[in-house]
């Protein structure tokens, strides 16, 4: 594999998208770049602003906020004005700022050409909303990868759960619905599969199941890329 691939993964939240992209980036030797930790960095400094659902306040805040991504041992963080918030970007409230400031296009054009410029040169997979639309038009493979709400949201509160913050089914289930409708109707770069994405759908699949089938359509696609 000598030369770079780039496979991008969309989806709505809660699909398994980074814990299948931090398998698979670290089986095939690639950068993997959780693009939805951008754009909830953003969304923490405009929830500190008290600010974060008001699009005019959003647009003018754009080149103020220095969101740099650094790479510890493999593992993303992320920082806000040289503050590490890559645990702080994971608070629920942060999920629904991270939506709204998103939709903002100011926003987008400014982590688009972030994102680009950090897997510059790099074999990478990325994940998010706009990956194979947007930012990687031209990846080796692009994947869309989708769950029931359902199972996400169950899957969620055991990740909650286990991180001994555990929220009731009916409200992950609730908010999750609400954040997916945002992320697939705003105007600018809406969650939408590329056309010529596959689709894996892991509701019935387990983790290990879905990096493996993940894993099998990669080197398909990096074997014919080369
Ligand atoms: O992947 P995530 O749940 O951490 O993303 C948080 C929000 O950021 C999500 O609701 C929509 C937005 N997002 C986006 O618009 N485009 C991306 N490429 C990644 C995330």
């Amino acid at each position: 594999m000598s030369k770079t691939f780039s496979i991008a993964i969309d989806g709505p939240a809660g699909a398994g998208k980074s814990t299948i992209a931090k398998a698979l980036a670290r089986s095939l030797g690639a950068m993997y770049l959780d693009t939805g930790a951008m754009y909830r960095a953003f969304g923490l400094y405009m929830l500190r602003k008290g600010a974060a659902n008001d699009p005019a306040a959003v647009a003018a805040c754009v080149n103020d906020v220095d969101i740099t991504v650094e790479f510890v041992d493999g593992a993303q963080h992320i920082f806000l004005g040289g503050e590490d918030v890559t645990t702080a970007i994971r608070e629920p409230e942060v999920s629904m700022a991270a939506s709204d400031v998103s939709a903002v296009p100011e926003v987008r054009t400014r982590m688009v050409a972030l994102q680009r410029k950090i897997a510059e040169g790099h074999s990478v997979i990325m994940d998010g909303r706009d990956i194979g639309t947007v930012v990687l038009p031209n990846a080796t493979l692009k994947i869309f990868l989708t769950a029931s709400a359902e199972e996400r949201a169950r899957r969620r509160c055991l990740e909650l759960e286990e991180k001994g913050r555990p929220v009731p089914y009916e409200q992950v289930l609730k908010e999750m619905k609400e954040r997916d409708y945002q992320d697939s109707h705003r105007a600018a770069s809406p969650l939408r599969a590329a056309e010529d994405a596959r689709h894996v759908d892991t509701s019935d699949l387990t983790l290990e199941q879905s990096v493996a089938l993940m894993r099998d359509l990669a080197l398909e696609a990096i074997g014919g890329a080369k």
